[in-house]
């Protein structure tokens, strides 16, 4: 049967009416490998790869991708996969949303490029309208688009010491924030990342991340406030205190909840405490939602989760439903920069721009956000069960459909087992799941909103079976 042809309604188990999981009740063979991956013709494309393509990329495993639709992809030998991790978040709405291609087809044909660096078009200046509104704080705001998450990152970076006048930026050892030089020298999640480039942007100072399971100042995982409390009592007394002026910050930058270096959520009292020592000393916030945001934690930003406004905010990723854009979001009176100081000829393209507003129409309209709460609940209990069975299971955090399963040689010594959760994530891939890992022993769940509810759960029992078969 067609999936592409067979869009549908249904009425899923959350009392509300989504009309955007259209992969499909028809494909109950889902997953289905017909070859052990990679087949045939995957191989010959890693090895032309291997040849061409820089070798610097990631790659988890050998997943040749031909096709998406919804929430399954599907690879060039015939294989149909789950896919949990949304094309690295970036799917929020599933592959191929019929609306946002719709959007984009429409865009194409009208006007592809006329960069908003240089002249105008409506498209940006309604997606703007859009994010402002739907963006934390109700004050007045202004957003800059880019290109991608490491764009956002450094047009937040470049405002902040402009608008300050301040040199040093705070950021938190194990943050993702890109791979230019100015996010990348505030990313500290694996010496890979930095190795070989220094040297870095100067002005950049490290701390520790409240981790309750690992909390770096030895508070017990049972007090995660504690935690939270040791980390701000670290950065005033021990940073702003001793070596870095405060009145010489520009910004504290931060992830709501740390994505590359682990799915790591933070204490509920770390962010409204940040907030407060920012305001003590004239420092502003910087909220990188780039894997965090648009709906993903069960609210549309996850600081909102925390009860605390930024003074800029940046996202990419689901931001464009597929297509590249970068959002830096600020409030207006801290987004005042002249013309010409900073601007990017691509940035908020009108395919992207439109391809961006059909996204979010779609996550209100089928009412995702809630979904994500209310499903990233249902799976959170699952895994905890996971946790009181499998001595290798060692914690299970996250928010809405952002969720982190820790990997340990056992519960006792909670020694990482990068080892047991690599096996874990290619058992599942060739058994039809796309999972993937963060940091170095955390398998990831962040499957498109809109999975079907069947599906997940049938791709979380593949994993289980893992688990089980590596316990
Ligand atoms: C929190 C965060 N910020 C920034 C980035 C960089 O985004 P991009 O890869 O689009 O440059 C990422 C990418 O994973 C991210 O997770």
């Amino acid at each position: 049967m067609d999936i592409h042809k067979n869009i549908f309604k249904y009425k899923n188990t959350f009392n509300f009416e989504t009309r955007s999981s259209y992969s499909g009740s028809m494909s109950s063979n889902i997953p289905k490998i017909v070859v052990t991956p990679p087949g045939p013709k995957a191989r010959e494309i890693l090895e032309r790869d291997s040849k061409v393509i820089s070798p610097s990329y990631v790659r988890f495993y050998p997943l040749v991708v031909e096709r998406g639709q919804g929430s399954f992809i599907y690879d060039v030998d015939g294989n149909v996969y789950i896919d949990l991790n949304s094309g690295l978040g970036v799917l929020n709405v599933g592959h191929c949303h019929p609306e946002v291609v719709k959007a984009i087809k429409e865009q194409a044909e009208k006007l592809l490029h006329y960069s908003n660096t240089d002249f105008y078009y409506e498209e940006s200046v309604k997606f703007a309208e859009k994010l402002v509104s739907i963006a934390p704080g109700s004050f007045d705001k202004r957003v800059f688009f880019s290109n991608s998450g490491t764009e956002s990152v450094e047009a937040a970076i470049k405002l902040a010491r402009w608008r300050t006048k301040r040199q040093y930026i705070i950021g938190f050892i194990g943050a993702f924030h890109g791979r230019t030089y100015g996010s990348m020298s505030i990313t500290s999640s694996k010496p890979v990342q930095r190795a070989g480039f220094s040297p870095l942007v100067p002005g950049i100072v490290h701390v520790p991340y409240p981790y309750p399971y690992r909390c770096p100042f030895g508070a017990s995982p049972d007090e995660p406030e504690e935690c939270a409390n040791r980390t701000i009592e670290f950065i005033d007394e021990w940073v702003l205190r001793k070596f870095v002026p405060p009145e010489e910050v520009a910004a504290i930058i931060f992830e709501p909840v740390q994505g590359e270096g682990g799915y790591i959520l933070p204490p509920k009292n770390f962010i409204p405490e940040l907030r407060k020592l920012a305001d003590e000393h004239g420092i502003l916030l910087i909220d990188d939602e780039v894997q965090a945001g648009m709906g993903r934690t069960g609210k549309w930003w996850a600081i909102q989760h925390f009860g605390v406004d930024p003074d800029i905010l940046t996202s990419a990723k689901a931001l464009g439903g597929g297509l590249p854009v970068g959002a830096t979001i600020a409030k207006a009176d801290v987004m005042t920069w002249p013309g010409g100081s900073h601007a990017s000829t691509f940035g908020g393209n009108p395919v992207s721009c439109a391809s961006g507003l059909a996204t979010i129409n779609v996550i209100e309209q089928d009412r995702l956000v809630e979904r994500a709460a209310e499903l990233g609940e249902k799976v959170k209990k699952v895994l905890n069960e996971w946790k009181d069975h499998y001595e290798i299971v060692g914690d299970v955090r996250g928010l809405g459909l952002m969720i982190g399963m820790e990997i340990v040689r056992d519960k006792v010594s909670k020694k990482k087992a990068p080892d047991l959760t690599r096996e874990i994530m290619i058992r599942s891939w060739k058994s039809g799941v796309a999972v993937i890992t963060a940091g170095v022993n955390v398998i990831r769940i962040f499957p498109p909103l809109n999975i079907e509810e069947e599906y997940l759960f049938k791709a979380l029992d593949i994993i289980r079976s893992k688990i089980r078969e590596l316990s």
